[in-house]
């Protein structure tokens, strides 16, 4: 994406880091909210859409098998950005369901788009944060998958607290995964590729698919961004992971 979260964070690190918002117990979030621009198409498709496949979200259990009106191997998705990859996926495995979660509104209004365009039906769509949806929205051992691809790097290092890779956020997301479920993450950067290595090989309830890194599962597609970055010679470390 253009924007980048870390200049907000800087602007916004005042009053979220405080420790008056401490004693408020706000957590520190992975992203900062923003206004984006919503395009006009993007906007149509939120009108019309919008109803159909974005579940609203609400702090309890959701019965993701009357969401979808049917029960299907069932992925989330942390981050989707501007849905791209979230389509493609969801039009190559019409059999999995996937549960696209998302804060900033062009990106929602942009996969609803594709979504219309491509007539996917096995795609919703949450506009919340991710670490709430799971708590609240998401029973125990239910998702068979989760994809987390390039999530913000927060690059400064007094920002890798907003990380979203950590432990604790871990633990969180391996409750929410069968046994036999799997994570795959992808970053193109290095330290914090480094940093997810470390923080999954560490959960004892997780055991590492690959060797290392894992190659690029053929479900991933490469990205537009990730192309141009890989022709100026940056790395992609893509991450597969299985609940144990
Ligand atoms: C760098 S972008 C990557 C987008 C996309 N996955 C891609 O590969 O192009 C990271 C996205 O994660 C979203 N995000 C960060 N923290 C989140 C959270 N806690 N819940 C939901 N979305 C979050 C941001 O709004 C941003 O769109």
């Amino acid at each position: 994406m253009n924007h980048d979260p870390q200049d907000d964070a800087n602007a916004a690190e005042q009053p979220a880091d405080s420790e008056a918002s401490t004693l408020h117990h706000r957590r520190i979030r992975s992203f900062v909210t923003r206004a984006g621009r919503v395009s006009p198409g993007q906007q149509r498709a939120i009108d019309e859409l919008g109803p159909r496949f974005v579940v609203p979200y609400s702090p309890e259990l959701a019965d993701w098998d009357a969401v979808f009106g049917r029960n299907a191997p069932r992925v989330l998705e942390i981050g989707f950005g501007m849905g791209a990859t979230t389509a493609e996926i969801a039009a190559a495995r019409p059999g999995d369901d996937f549960i696209g979660v998302e804060v900033h509104e062009p990106g929602v209004g942009a996969l609803l788009k594709l979504i219309g365009e491509q007539q996917l039906g096995n795609v919703r769509i949450l506009q919340h944060d991710a670490v709430e949806v799971l708590e609240h929205m998401i029973a125990p051992a239910s998702l068979d998958g989760v994809h987390i691809y390039f999530p913000d790097p927060w690059h400064k290092a007094r920002h890798h607290k907003r990380r979203l890779i950590q432990p604790k956020f871990v633990s969180l997301l391996v409750s929410r995964v069968k046994p036999g479920g799997y994570l795959h993450l992808a970053t193109d950067w290095q330290n914090y590729a480094e940093q997810m290595l470390e923080v999954l090989s560490a959960d004892a309830e997780l055991e590492n698919a690959a060797d290392g890194y894992a190659p690029r599962p053929e479900y991933r597609p490469v990205t537009k961004f990730e192309r141009r970055g890989l022709r100026l010679g940056h790395g992609v470390w893509d991450l597969l992971f299985r609940r144990k």
